[in-house]
């Protein structure tokens, strides 16, 4: 039985007009990074999902708030997107700013031109950065020469605004976070999984990533994890087993095989993570009321099958717009 619809009415006739009537800029983050979520509290993070929330309700009941009125984010990509190109740049607007694409290929970085002089050179025209980009060293290094807030939209190693996202859909649809038994199925050594242990441990919500050999979460993510999971109580477990990942759990979540920038040798890794595919016979273990979430963009018939994205457990197209409203008052709380 599907218990999802009463889970989310619940969480939205309570708490919902507390949030509507609340001022979503404050300055505790005031000219912060958002480079990586294990640089916040689990406080901080709690309250920039309540922002977001917050945030997507005053739009929804036509509130149009403006705090970054005359401002201007410069967006960097050197990778391809849709859902965060495309949401930042109309969350800026909406917030009353100006959002700036900036393709890598068009900048001076592409001739030489260092992280370190592009980052002082950009402070004095903007302010803020969002960055998608390869190496999570140079988001880094950006935001160490930046006196603006430098936000990362997806470096190789993490993709914390997803991961934030994904945090408010899940509050939404189950009416809580904490305690809430999360499973990934897929590769594991990957940007989402990596924020999602850090999102999970900080949050004490009980993950478990299930990978083959190879594929496997980098050892210092998971330590940084357990780390923070010390505190918390969430749990965690890296298995190879995706039976012994999904059973009993309330979120499932999948993202590519292939990652941006793994193109090569792709037809091989498909056919070693298949075993590891979201489909019928594995959603057999899940909890039945569990939802089935992605970062998007899918593959269908890879990581996931037809009739689990597009049935009725999948939240996916909550998560994308959620993308707008968290990014919103990521920007919103730190610009
Ligand atoms: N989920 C996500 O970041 O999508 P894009 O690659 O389209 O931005
Ligand atoms: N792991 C994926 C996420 C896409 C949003 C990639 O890096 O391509």
């Amino acid at each position: 039985m599907w218990d999802i619809r009463k889970r989310r009415i619940r969480m939205i006739t309570t708490g919902s007009r507390r949030l509507k009537g609340r001022n979503i800029v404050s300055n505790i983050l005031k000219g912060r990074d958002f480079v990586s979520l294990n640089d916040f509290t689990t406080e901080e993070i709690w309250q920039i999902v309540e922002a977001a929330r917050a945030v997507k309700l005053r739009i929804r009941a036509g509130l149009l708030d403006r705090p970054l009125e005359g401002k201007t984010l410069g967006m960097i990509f050197t990778k391809p997107s849709t859902r965060t190109r495309i949401s930042f740049e109309v969350g800026i607007w909406q917030l009353g700013g100006v959002g700036l694409f900036l393709s890598a290929d068009e900048l001076q970085l592409r001739r030489g031109e260092t992280i370190e002089d592009t980052a002082r050179v950009l402070s004095r025209y903007l302010d803020g950065i969002m960055i998608r980009t390869y190496d999570h060293q140079d988001v880094v290094d950006l935001a160490a020469n930046s006196t603006i807030p430098v936000i990362n939209g997806l470096t190789d190693l993490l993709h914390p605004c997803q991961a934030l996202s994904d945090l408010l859909t899940i509050w939404e649809k189950l009416g809580r976070v904490r305690g809430v038994k999360f499973a990934f199925t897929g590769d594991g050594n990957n940007n989402m999984v990596h924020s999602l242990l850090i999102a999970a441990a900080k949050m004490g919500m009980d993950i478990r990533v299930a990978s083959p050999e190879g594929f496997q979460p980098q050892p210092e993510i998971v330590r940084v994890a357990e780390q923070g999971a010390e505190e918390t109580g969430a749990r965690i477990m890296i298995t190879d087993d995706p039976i012994e990942a999904v059973r009993g759990v309330e979120v499932v979540y999948a993202d590519v095989w292939t990652s941006m920038g793994q193109e090569e040798g792709e037809d091989e890794r498909l056919n070693t993570l298949m075993p590891y595919q979201i489909n019928r016979a594995l959603w057999q273990h899940v909890d039945p009321g569990a939802i089935f979430m992605h970062c998007l963009p899918a593959h269908r018939e890879e990581e996931v099958t037809a009739d689990i994205i597009d049935g009725p457990m999948s939240v996916v197209f909550d998560q994308a717009e959620n993308r707008l409203h968290a990014q919103k008052a990521i920007m919103a709380l730190t610009m």
